[in-house]
């Protein structure tokens, strides 16, 4: 492939060089284009030395047409890495320099971005609408991930490894390439105090492994976890914390309608205390505690509303007794496509452990019946039923 690589104004832009080495050993033709603060973290002369081609930072240079000579010869533009004023002169359609105007010649699916920054920039809702912007108009974002950050602060922000974004040009064509899928994970912990919640004992295991699963067949998923000590590093995934059921159902319902289909994972507690005391509640005398309990919305059954005929919406459900009659009923009741019956019965399956055993149901019956394996393995076999292209409705 002919891949234009583009540089922004971000200290990650001393690893482009390697992502060029990276890109040129895998067989592809590479030149650059940079911003002026790009080149104030990387040299003119190590990028033409590493790409073998001269670079495009002058609009004007060659006549002021160079932009669109360089859109005819690339097969792809990785803008790398992607601060978020390009990000938003992209999203805005502002070309103001050689890097923006190139963007702007570009036709949207052939672009891809690697953003990087602060984590509170990253989560600035003018941030989020842009790439919810650019990812409608089909722009593959890879990235950012978490970690440590050049502001000396750690979160999510860092730009993913060269390696991962060679390797997500590389899966381009993988099965669910171009797909945005919503996966929600983990407990919710429904605040009581300043210091106490109400909370479960889930893992995350099973929503972070499908997460995985659905990047790993090409899909851009966004991941709204609860609470939980895992992370993630896949260059596709795109990580949301949240704590409360509520915060969880304000990111579902907002990235659903953007999404092809979305895995509810979560286990989302029913009912949250009506009143969170700002401080902590004190003990009175002998007397006991009554706390006041409300429901919380349900994101499954709100997402299953909000269903249109190209989407497919899976659940999960965990029954003690009358297992696959809940579960059937639990699908049709939240319009569901699939629901994944998880045993609680079976030793070394559900909350916590490496390993689980589950049923898939589609509308019309039992799809999957799965041994007791890995969640990763059983995650990779949910994703394969549901989510590939010649997977047929259920
Ligand atoms: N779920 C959700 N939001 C809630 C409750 C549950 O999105 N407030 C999702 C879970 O992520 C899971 C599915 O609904 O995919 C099943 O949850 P479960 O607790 O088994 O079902 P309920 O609807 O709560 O039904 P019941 O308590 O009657 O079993």
């Amino acid at each position: 492939m002919n891949i234009a690589v583009g540089l922004s104004g971000g200290i990650a832009a001393y690893k482009v060089p390697e992502l060029i080495r990276l890109l040129k050993n895998a067989g592809h033709e590479v030149r650059c284009a940079a911003t002026a603060h790009a080149l104030q973290f990387v040299g003119v002369a190590t990028l033409e030395t590493v790409s073998q081609n001269p670079l495009y930072t002058d609009l004007f240079a060659s006549g002021g047409t160079e932009h669109i000579r360089l859109r005819d010869w690339a097969d792809l533009l990785i803008v790398a890495p992607a601060t978020a004023n390009i990000i938003g002169k992209m999203a805005s359609g502002i070309a103001d320099d050689a890097l923006s105007t190139l963007l702007l010649a570009m036709p949207t699916n052939r672009v891809v971005l690697a953003p990087a920054m602060n984590s509170q920039m990253w989560m600035h809702p003018a941030v989020q609408r842009n790439i919810a912007t650019l990812r409608s108009w089909d722009v593959q974002i890879v990235g950012p991930c978490e970690g440590a950050l050049a502001c000396g602060s750690s979160g999510i922000g860092r730009m993913a490894e060269p390696a991962d974004i060679a390797a997500a040009i590389a899966s381009s064509d993988a099965p669910l390439a171009g797909q945005h899928w919503l996966v929600t994970a983990g407990p919710t912990y429904e605040r009581i105090d300043a210091v106490r919640y109400i909370g479960n004992y889930s893992s995350g295991k099973m929503g972070y492994a499908l997460a995985e699963a659905l990047a790993e067949a090409g899909a851009e998923v966004v991941l709204v976890s609860g609470p939980t000590a895992l992370t993630t590093h896949h260059p596709r995934i795109v990580c949301h914390r949240v704590e409360s059921a509520q915060q969880m159902h304000t990111i579902a319902t907002r990235e659903f309608p953007q999404c092809q289909g979305a895995i509810l994972a979560a286990a989302v507690a029913d009912y949250r205390p009506e009143q969170c005391a700002p401080n902590k509640l004190k003990k009175q005398g002998t007397e006991g505690l009554t706390l006041h309990l409300v429901q919380n919305p349900d994101i499954l059954a709100t997402l299953g509303q909000m269903k249109t005929d190209s989407q497919t919406l899976v659940g999960f459900a965990l029954e003690t007794d009358n297992e696959l009659a809940n579960a059937q009923a639990k699908l049709t009741r939240k319009n569901l496509d699939y629901i994944v019956l998880n045993s609680l019965r079976d030793p070394g399956a559900g909350f916590s452990v490496d390993t689980n055993k589950v049923l898939l149901l589609g509308r019309t019956g039992r799809c999957l019946d799965l041994p007791l394996q890995s969640k990763r393995e059983v995650a990779r076999q949910i994703v394969a039923t549901i989510a590939l292209p010649n997977a047929p409705k259920p």
